[in-house]
Formats: structure tokens, C-alpha cells, sequence
């Protein structure tokens, strides 16, 4: 076994000790407004806006906060869907401003910071592994669910969220492919907010949804998460289920900046 191999065992053990998220169903046959519903039966719904207030304040300077709110209600309309209406449906379930709950969702997505690693033993088996190292941790702990996304009655795919969050940094399709995003660098706020709405690009988590939920194998999935256009810079890592499938993108805004396999000489 390679010392990558054990580093992934090691996170996985830590998480199956310390926490187990809940595991949240969410049905993609409903309405994108209705989907997100179930999170009321696990949360206190007081204690989710008070986190996402203290998320919020601590990611974004109060003054700024002010004078953004309107901009970002005016951003809804450029929220494709089924985004919009699942962070339509969240703000009304939390009773929370549609403002805030989009902030929530791209605050996320310029604070993030974390690391994965997929490593092959010797015998071909891929791992997969990941911490999520946000600067919110002690929030996010507590926010932290396992989802599955059910159509038709079946898991299509699933994936490790935060509570108020729709997009996804870690997820899985089953006996097809895992995919994790990584925080390449911080995007000046406004820049990401100007590359979402001018050039229609999606949030990386976002992106990893729809591949989750849309690609057939690793190798399309390795397709879409290099070409999609995307409002900042990403590391993704994608895993299959055969042996040597495994690759790190390097993403900018537009394309792929380099992909780097897995080295199956090197047993990393
Ligand atoms: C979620 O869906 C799975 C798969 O259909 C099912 O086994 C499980 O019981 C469901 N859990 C809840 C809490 O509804
Ligand atoms: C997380 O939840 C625990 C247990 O309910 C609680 O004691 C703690 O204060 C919470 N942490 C935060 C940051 O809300």
C-alpha cells in the first residue's frame, strides 16, 4: 500500500469516528423550490439562519454586505436553474432574505479551501479521499449532510454537503466515477460575481452536480469538468472504478489549463 493510500484510510476512519453526517434524501422529481424541504426535520432552522448570518459576517464586510444586497436580489435572475429555484425554496424554508442565501452559496465558493487525493494500491483499487478545510469549520461541522439524490425512486448520485448549500465539492455516481473540487486560488470577489453573470458561467460546485448527474463514465465526466465554463479557478480531481482512472484537472475560467493522470508506475 502507498502512503497516499494510508493518508485516505486515516481520513476516513477520522470521519467514521468523529462525525456521521445525516443523510438527507432529496428528490430531483419535485420542484426545484420543494426539493431541499427535508432539511427542516433535521435542523433547527433558527440555528441555520444564525449560522448562515455568522458565515456571512465573517466572509463579508458588514458595509459591503449593505450595499450588495440589492445587487445580488438582481443576480437571482441570472441564477440558471434548477439553482434558482432550490435557493428560492431554501430562503423561504429558513425564512431567511433571498440575498443572504445566494451570498451563502457563492460566499462558499470563494472561501473555500480544501485538498483530496486519489491514490491507486497495488492491486488497481482507486481511493478516493478528501478534508474539507474551510475557514467556517467549526459552523460547517455541524451543517455538514450526506446526500442522496433520488430520481425515479433511484440514487442517481450523491454527495457531501453543507446545509444551505445546493452545489456539491464531493460527490459520487455510483460504479461510475467520484469527483472532488479543490480551491486553486481566491478569486477577487467581484471578479467571480462579474464572471458568472457576463459570461454565464457556473459556480466549480455546480458543475460537479451536473456532471454527477449527467456524465455516463470517469471519461466523460473527465470531458465535461475540463470544457465547462466556470467562475473561478479549480482543481478537480476525479476518480473511476477501473484501475488508472484517475486524473487531477487543473481548471481556469474557460478550459483546462493541464490534466495529469494518475501515475500507475509511480504507485502514487
Ligand atoms: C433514502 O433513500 C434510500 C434509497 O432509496 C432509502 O433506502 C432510504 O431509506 C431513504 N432514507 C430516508 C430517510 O428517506
Ligand atoms: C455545533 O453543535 C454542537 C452540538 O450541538 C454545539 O455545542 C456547538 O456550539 C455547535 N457549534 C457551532 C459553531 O455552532
Amino acid at each position: 500500500m502507498s502512503f497516499h493510500t494510508l493518508i485516505i484510510l486515516f481520513f476516513s476512519g477520522f470521519c467514521a469516528a468523529n462525525l456521521t453526517p445525516p443523510l438527507v434524501n432529496i428528490s430531483l422529481d419535485l420542484l426545484p423550490e420543494e426539493r431541499w424541504l427535508p432539511l427542516v426535520n433535521i435542523f433547527n432552522v433558527k440555528y441555520l439562519r444564525e449560522s448562515a448570518t455568522r458565515i456571512i459576517d465573517t466572509t463579508v464586510p458588514k458595509w459591503v454586505h449593505h450595499a450588495i444586497t440589492p445587487i445580488v436580489e438582481a443576480l437571482e435572475s441570472y441564477i440558471p436553474q434548477p439553482y434558482a429555484g432550490e435557493i428560492r425554496g431554501m430562503a423561504s424554508f429558513y425564512g431567511a432574505g433571498i440575498s443572504d442565501v445566494i451570498l451563502l452559496n457563492f460566499a462558499y465558493e470563494i472561501t473555500a479551501f480544501c485538498t483530496s487525493v486519489v491514490a491507486q494500491d497495488t492491486k488497481g483499487h482507486l481511493y478516493h479521499g478528501r478534508n474539507l478545510d474551510y475557514p467556517h469549520v467549526d459552523i460547517l461541522r455541524n451543517l455538514t449532510i450526506d446526500i442522496l439524490f433520488i430520481k425515479n425512486g433511484e440514487v442517481v448520485y450523491r454527495g457531501t454537503s453543507f446545509a444551505g448549500y445546493v452545489g456539491l465539492w464531493t460527490g459520487q455516481s455510483a460504479s461510475k466515477f467520484t469527483v472532488s473540487g479543490n480551491e486553486r486560488n481566491q478569486g477577487h470577489w467581484w471578479e467571480n460575481v462579474i464572471s458568472a453573470i457576463l459570461l454565464k458561467s457556473s459556480p466549480v460546485s455546480w458543475l460537479v452536480r451536473e456532471t454527477l448527474e449527467e456524465a455516463e463514465n470517469f471519461q466523460d465526466a473527465v470531458m465535461r469538468l475540463s470544457k465547462v465554463p466556470i467562475i473561478t479557478d479549480v482543481y478537480y480531481i476525479v476518480a473511476g472504478v477501473r484501475p488508472a482512472e484517475g486524473v487531477v484537472i487543473t481548471r481556469n475560467r474557460r478550459g483546462a489549463a493541464d490534466i495529469w493522470p494518475l501515475d500507475t508506475l509511480h504507485g502514487e
